[in-house]
C-alpha cells in the first residue's frame, strides 16, 4: 500500500567518523551518477566529518543541480560563534561552508562526550540565530525502554526545546528518534515501535507548539536502518525518513535506501 505523502521523505546519511575528503568527493560523485535518472521526491541530506565539508560542498556547487540533489550538512556544532573553545566548530564557519543543517544532541555525543540537555539546548539556540536546519535527535537507552520509560525520556530531551521553538517561532526543524539501543547493532526498532513514538513526538509539538507545525515538521527514525528494514519505516504515517549510519558509507545501499525513500526502489 502506497501512502499519501504530505511531507518530503528525508534520507540522512550519518557518516560519524568516516571517510576522508577523497573518499567524500568520490562518494558523491557516484551517488549524483546513479540517481541521475531517478525521478522522485527525496530530499538527501550527507553528513560527512567536518574535515570533507569544505571538499563536498565545493564539488557539489560545480554540479548541476538534478532532482535528487544532496544537501550536506554538519554532525555537530558549537553554540558560540567564535572563541576559546579548542577543537570546536562554530555555526559562523559552516555558514561559510553554505552549511545549514546540524545534526544537535546524537546519543553518540549525549553518552560518549558528555553533551547534557543545557549545551543542547544551546546548540539549537545557536541553530535558530543562524537560522540553520537543527536535527535534533532524541531516543531512549534499552533498560529504559525495558523500564517503559520511553515516551518520559523523549519528553524530558524535547520539552524545553520545543518551547525554545514556540518562543522564537522557529520551526524550521527536524526530530530523528533514535533508540540508543538499535544504533550500530543491527538491532533495529520495530516499525510500529518506532512509529508509535514518533506519533508521540507528534502529538507533543502539536501541543506545545501548534498542530500545523506538527503536520509540518519531519520525523526520522534512525538505529539500524537498512534496504531490508527502510521500507516498513518509512511506510508508517509518522516517520517521514531515516537517520542513517552504518547503511550510509555502502554508495550501493544509500542508492537503494534513497529509491525506497521515493517509492521507487
Ligand atoms: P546506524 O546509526 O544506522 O549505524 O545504527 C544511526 C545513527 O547513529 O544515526
Amino acid at each position: 500500500m502506497e501512502k499519501a505523502r504530505e511531507r518530503i521523505p528525508v534520507v540522512a546519511a550519518n557518516w560519524k567518523m568516516n571517510k576522508t575528503c577523497a573518499e567524500t568527493v568520490n562518494f558523491l560523485s557516484q551517488f549524483l551518477y546513479m540517481v541521475e535518472d531517478v525521478n522522485a521526491q527525496v530530499e538527501v541530506l550527507v553528513f560527512p566529518p567536518f574535515t570533507a565539508l569544505r571538499s563536498a560542498t565545493t564539488f557539489l556547487q560545480a554540479e548541476k543541480p538534478r532532482k535528487i540533489f544532496p544537501e550536506i550538512g554538519a554532525q555537530n556544532m558549537h553554540w558560540e560563534d567564535s572563541g576559546a573553545f579548542t577543537g570546536e566548530i562554530s555555526p559562523l564557519m559552516l555558514k561559510e561552508l553554505g552549511i545549514h543543517h546540524v545534526i544537535i544532541g546524537h546519543s553518540e555525543r549525549r553518552n560518549l562526550f558528555k553533551e547534557d540537555e543545557n549545551s543542547i539546548l544551546k546548540k539549537v539556540e545557536a541553530a535558530i540565530r543562524h537560522q540553520m536546519t537543527p536535527i535534533i535527535c532524541v531516543g531512549e537507552k534499552f533498560q529504559e525502554r525495558e523500564e517503559g520509560l520511553t515516551e518520559e525520556v523523549v519528553k524530558n530531551q524535547l520539552l524545553s526545546i520545543l518551547q525554545l521553538f514556540k518562543k522564537t517561532e522557529f520551526t524550521d526543524f527536524m526530530i530523528a528518534y533514535e533508540p540508543v539501543w538499535a544504533i550500530g547493532t543491527g538491532v533495529a526498532a520495530s516499525p510500529e515501535d518506532a512509529s508509535d513514538v514518533c506519533r508521540y513526538i507528534r502529538a507533543l509539538i502539536g501541543s506545545i507548539i501548534s498542530p500545523d507545525v506538527a503536520a509540518k515538521v519531519r520525523i526520522l527514525y534512525g538505529g539500524s536502518v537498512d534496504v531490508k528494514n527502510f521500507r516498513d519505516f518509512i511506510l508508517e504515517p509518522d516517520i517521514d525518513g531515516g537517520l542513517v549510519g552504518t547503511s550510509s558509507l555502502d554508495l550501493k545501499k544509500f542508492v537503494e535506501l534513497v529509491k525506497i525513500a521515493g517509492n521507487y526502489g
